[in-house]
């Protein structure tokens, strides 16, 4: 994010095969806030996000709800609005790629790109992703026949298609990324380089299997096909701008985008086959896009299965919405991996929001109707606080590249430090005896020092949680806006002579968790004592461990159960265990599993083993037992 008169900058559009979770929550709010801070400094802000809604994926989860695409995916469509709605999500523009318009944008597209040249007729043979949309090569493939990116079985397809040329911009996509380093962070920045170097394909960018997608444009008089979705998708963020429309001046004033927020399984669509699209289509490229990591929850993945999906509403509506925000944007370094536990949203709220900013502003209400009525006059603050003032400007100057490179984690943190700064004063300059000592001047000029940091504190942390900073402006007599954003910030004015107006708590404090706690299943719940003794528990010796290639985590075992022959049994623990380290110990068997493929490779059982936050110890027995021994 540069600085620059106007801001367009963009969301994912969201599938609309399942409604909103935590990881959509997370780049919309990132979003917003970049988008809030943008308006905030006076730029002209544009904030794009909406729903991806063609495509097999969607027509295939349509039809086993026995719905046609379009109504399943008005109803989602409407659902994902309806949540960014009540979030208070300050979008632009919410486009639907079933819109008409930006169909017609689609088709306008590929026929400039078919016109000069870019788009050939031919077959493609391969295999493809549906739940990623993504066409792998036999090479790429795990297995030959597992998606590399989310481990699902793939299809093989062969079919008549138009490919797009992509090989032909490799040269030019390394040299932007070399010369204008659009990529964050910079980690992720390299593997989309090294992606490149190691050679472009030419693009599959149509489909004759189904039916649910835009269709060529006319001029090309070939009804079977739909463009993939990819390419359909990517359009958005020119066609929401009125692309191919007769009215292109949202394009005049906004493109190129400032900033793409993506998740980082779709950064290589953002950073590869997008910009090679503008290029073909002769239009300026984006200049930043950014990249952020995946949401866990207690260490897991979650999924439907397990039933540990977070549901944003839930934990909005439990903890409150503004310390949601806050929670996600301080908790995990952009770009990096995160972990949703209810225990860390407690800490970071009783903590950083409760103790360090709630605390501050509750205290200097306190103090100012017990000394003064109420009164706050900051004219000798910096007679008496200089060196506390100065420390408090320069934090507040150099937050700024943080939000640049999208460290908004440490952006939040240094402006913690503000907040110490007040906390230490207090504690360091202890009004309650100055006030005793007659010292009325220092005192006051104390209060109007708390007070200064937490006006100027609230411009900056505004864009995070602008309902609470508001309230803290109402509380100190000024509002939030541009103009007083100059005053207060750029021009380091201090506020003029007010009555501090008492508020309720900004932030209780929380004793125990909110949340239900994970549901269990209905078919998973309780069990009768026959139904556990169906499943045959036994104890087994590891004879064979070796690493599964290709895997970050399968070990493949082989495991004397005493039936005369070894069991292969692939397990999830290569991150803990060396093969080396199994060969020989004994272990807890699930026996009468239905065997299952797991990589190309039939697994006759399953392991039992313990994961929590000190890693991962397999359950076995405490003193050796014969092989086949039964737990009961
Ligand atoms: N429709 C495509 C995007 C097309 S953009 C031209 C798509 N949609 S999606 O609904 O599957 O995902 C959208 C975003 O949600 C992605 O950026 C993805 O990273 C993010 N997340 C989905 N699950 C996530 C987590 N568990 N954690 C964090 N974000 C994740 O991809």
């Amino acid at each position: 994010m540069a600085e620059c008169k106007k801001f367009y900058l963009t969301t994912p559009i969201y599938y609309v095969n399942d409604v909103a979770h935590i990881g959509h929550a997370y780049t919309t709010i990132i979003a917003d806030t970049i988008a809030r801070y943008a308006r905030l400094k006076g730029m002209d802000t544009f904030f794009l996000t909406g729903t991806d809604e063609h495509g097999q994926k969607i027509e295939e989860a349509a039809k086993k709800r026995g719905k046609n695409p379009q109504e399943y995916a008005d109803e989602i469509s409407n659902k994902f609005k309806e949540l960014w709605d009540e979030f208070e999500i300050s979008y632009d523009k919410f486009i639907r790629t079933t819109d008409e318009e930006h169909k017609r944008g689609v088709q306008k597209a590929f026929k400039i790109m078919f016109e000069k040249g870019d788009i050939y007729k031919g077959e493609y043979e391969g295999n493809y992703c549906v739940s990623c949309e993504t066409f792998f090569t036999e090479t790429q493939l795990i297995d030959k026949e597992f998606c590399p990116d989310c481990g699902k079985p793939t299809r093989k397809l062969k079919e008549e298609s138009y490919f797009f040329k992509l090989s032909k911009y490799e040269k030019q996509l390394l040299e932007w990324y070399k010369e204008k380093t659009p990529i964050l962070p910079k980690a992720k920045a390299n593997e989309v380089i090294r992606f490149v170097e190691d050679g472009l394909k030419d693009l599959s960018i149509t489909r004759t299997s189904f039916e649910w997608g835009v269709k060529l444009p006319k001029e090309l008089n070939d009804d079977k096909h739909v463009v993939y979705v990819w390419l359909d998708a990517l359009l958005n963020y020119i066609t929401a701008l009125g692309y191919g429309s007769d009215d292109e001046s949202l394009m005049d004033r906004y493109w190129p985008a400032d900033l793409h927020i993506v998740g980082k399984d779709i950064l290589k669509f953002h950073a590869i086959y997008w910009p090679a699209f503008l290029m073909s289509l002769g239009l300026e490229l984006p200049k930043n896009i950014a990249a952020h990591g995946w949401w866990t929850r207690d260490g897991e993945k979650m999924s439907k299965s397990k039933g540990n999906v977070i549901n944003p509403k839930e934990v909005a509506d439990a903890y409150g919405l503004e310390n949601f925000r806050y929670f996600m944007m301080r908790e995990v370094p952009f770009g990096a991996d995160g972990d949703f536990s209810e225990r860390a949203l407690i800490d970071r709220i009783n903590n950083d929001l409760a103790n360090d900013l709630g605390n501050l502003l509750n205290r200097i209400i306190g103090m100012s109707y017990k000394y003064f009525d109420g009164k706050i006059d900051s004219s000798k603050v910096k007679e008496f606080y200089q060196k506390e003032l100065d420390e408090v400007e320069s934090i507040i100057d150099n937050l700024e590249p943080y939000l640049y490179e999208m460290q908004l984690h440490k952006y939040l943190e240094e402006l913690w430090k503000v907040f110490n700064i007040a906390n230490k004063a207090i504690a360091d300059y202890q009004p309650w005896a100055m006030i005793k000592e007659g010292k009325t001047d220092e005192t006051m000029a104390l209060l109007g020092l708390i007070a200064n940091v937490l006006a100027k504190a609230s411009f900056k942390l505004s864009p995070f949680m602008p309902k609470t900073m508001d309230k803290i402006a109402k509380s100190l007599n000024y509002e939030i806006n541009t103009q007083n954003y100059d005053k207060f910030i750029r021009n380091k004015e201090l506020l003029s002579e007010f009555t501090i107006q008492k508020t309720e708590p900004l932030f209780p404090k929380i004793d125990k968790p909110l949340l239900k706690p994970v549901e269990i299943k209905k078919e998973e719940g309780i069990i009768t004592i026959d139904e556990f003794f169906n499943v045959s528990l036994k104890i087994g010796t590891i004879k064979v461990a070796e690493e599964v290639k290709k895997s970050k985590k399968l070990l493949r075992l082989e495991v004397d159960l005493g039936e005369g022959r070894n069991r292969q049994i692939v397990a999830g623990i290569k991150e803990y265990y060396s093969p080396e380290s199994l060969v020989g110990t004994q272990v807890a068997v699930v026996a009468n599993l239905k065997p299952a493929k797991l990589m190309g490779m039939i697994s006759e059982g399953m392991l039992l083993a313990a994961k929590d936050e000190n890693g991962l110890h397999l359950l076995r027995p405490e003193a050796p037992k014969k092989e086949g021994t039964p737990i009961k």
